[in-house]
């Protein structure tokens, strides 16, 4: 039995803003008193033997990466707690009318590409960074009607306030592998 409790933070990114959003999540974890590691996904990367796994993706196109995709089916497999985040272009996903139903709708939309009877202990959308270079005239429309735009909308109190509800449940020091969640 580990001393700390073990977390996994792994991402999926295309541009970076993702990975920075993953090592501030595992800063927290560690700050809590886990161990924790922070890795890019891929198919070396094991998912066992953790108490905690973190699992996020840019959304492209509404879907997750299909490296995270593919390490999510693993993760699942494990039967370890796992938390999902999402990194998208609205600004404020959880501001607003508007952008709470895009924020919710987007989830879901995401979450459809989870591995089937899979619950995540939570999903949460975060913003990123829009680059609008050669983006198409509906993203232009959509980013605008949702007040977002390009630059890097990362809230990072948002973040943080997260990462600190996900430590919140780290596994008890002392208690058994995934027996004693908080
Ligand atoms: C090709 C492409 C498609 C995207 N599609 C979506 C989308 O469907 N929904 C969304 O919220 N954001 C979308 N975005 C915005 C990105 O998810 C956002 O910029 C994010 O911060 C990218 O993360 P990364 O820097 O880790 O790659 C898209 C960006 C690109 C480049």
């Amino acid at each position: 039995m580990a001393a700390y409790p073990h977390a996994l933070v792994a991402y999926a990114t295309a541009a970076g803003s993702t990975a920075e959003i993953a090592e501030r999540i595992a800063w927290m974890l560690r700050e809590a008193g886990a161990e924790a590691i922070c890795t890019p996904v891929s198919p070396d990367l094991d998912p066992a033997g953790f108490d905690v796994l973190v699992v996020g993706s840019a959304v492209h196109n509404m879907a997750w990466l299909r490296p995270a995709l593919d390490f999510l089916a693993r993760a699942a497999e494990t039967g370890t707690p796992v938390w999902c985040f999402s990194v998208g272009g609205l600004a404020h996903p959880y501001r607003g009318r508007l952008n709470r139903f895009m924020a919710t709708g987007e989830l879901q939309k995401v979450a459809q590409g989870f591995p089937a009877a899979f619950t995540p202990r939570d999903h949460r959308m975060f913003s990123g960074v829009v680059d609008m270079k050669g983006a198409p005239l509906w993203a232009r429309l959509f980013y605008r009607l949702t007040g977002s735009g390009p630059g890097d909308h990362r809230d990072w109190v948002d973040v943080v306030r997260w990462a600190r509800a996900v430590a919140d449940e780290l596994p008890r020091r002392g208690a058994g592998r995934h027996e004693q969640v908080l």
